[in-house]
């Protein structure tokens, strides 16, 4: 695995990959690698000749008060796995350069960028739209993986490619879960050994919604109370939403039909973690 600083030199390896008629896979991340990440790259691995894995924890994602500081940076342990996963090319360009002096360029989905963890990141999809826009310009990939658990960014993200005609396929891929299902996450390496326990409960709040959907509850207000009520049994969390919306405008649902996803962001302690689950039920 080659690491690509140096945006120009990104872009010539891309170009020359595309003259060799080679298709390239990508997978954004912010480094910090779990296996969420590596079914992401493997998948790459399978579909594509050349495969770009960029690490770079992205300033204008983050609050200022947020964790931007104390996001884990691990590169010769994320390399390592990246080179046994056949990856070609890490690019790991510089805060510095991604967002040259007197930048005045950002991109931004509207509407869908403000609902759910829009509401408590004021700024972060915008900042992750325009990263990721920088990213396809600079990779030119035929593909982009994203997983599923970011289920808010990977519909941003597909939205800021069909509008702006980027010769790009975004394909999501279902979330890797622990063994007790929480979540895959770099952030799950802030959680103390009780609030790793106790994280637990965001993915049986997804399996108890889900169940009470299974069992013919249409009310969506019944099943958020019961999710937030057994979110809030454990100890040391604080809900910042539980909601179910439409899978295409990210809206509330008055009434669970269709395909819905079921959503939510809790603080543990001082981390903040997010889940969903996506489901279907048939029209009546
Ligand atoms: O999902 C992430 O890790 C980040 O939001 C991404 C897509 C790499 C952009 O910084």
């Amino acid at each position: 695995v080659k690491i690509v600083r140096s945006i120009r030199k990104m872009q010539l390896l891309s170009r020359d990959a595309r003259l060799r008629r080679k298709s390239i896979g990508f997978v954004p991340t912010m480094g910090a690698l779990h296996a969420g990440h590596l079914s992401l790259i493997r998948r790459a691995r399978l579909d594509s000749d050349i495969v770009t894995v960029s690490i770079f924890v992205n300033p204008t994602q983050f609050g200022p008060h947020e964790d931007f500081k104390k996001y884990p940076r691990m590169l010769s342990r994320d390399a390592a796995l990246c080179r046994k996963e056949g990856v070609d090319f890490i690019f790991y360009p510089s805060a510095a350069a991604m967002y040259p002096k007197g930048d005045k360029t950002f991109v931004t989905v509207e509407d869908l960028s403000s609902k759910l963890c829009g509401l408590f990141r004021p700024g972060h999809f915008k900042g992750v739209t325009t990263v990721v826009a920088k990213f396809f310009n600079i990779i030119n990939p035929d593909v982009a993986y994203f997983g599923q658990k970011d289920a808010q960014q990977a519909i941003i993200i597909k939205q800021m490619a069909r509008d702006l005609h980027m010769p790009v396929s975004i394909r999501v891929l279902p979330t890797v879960r622990e063994k007790d299902g929480l979540a895959m996450s770099s952030r799950n390496l802030y959680l103390s050994e009780a609030e790793r326990r106790g994280a637990v409960v965001l993915s049986q709040a997804i399996r108890e919604a889900r169940q009470m959907i299974q069992k013919g509850v249409r009310n969506p207000r019944l099943v958020i109370a019961k999710m937030k009520a057994l979110i809030r049994k454990k100890g040391n969390t604080r809900v910042d939403y539980v909601s179910i919306v439409d899978i295409c405008g990210l809206n509330p649902v008055q009434r669970i039909r269709g395909k819905v996803l079921i959503a939510l962001a809790v603080w543990m302690g001082k981390t903040r973690l997010i889940d969903n689950s996506t489901v279907e039920v048939p029209y009546a």
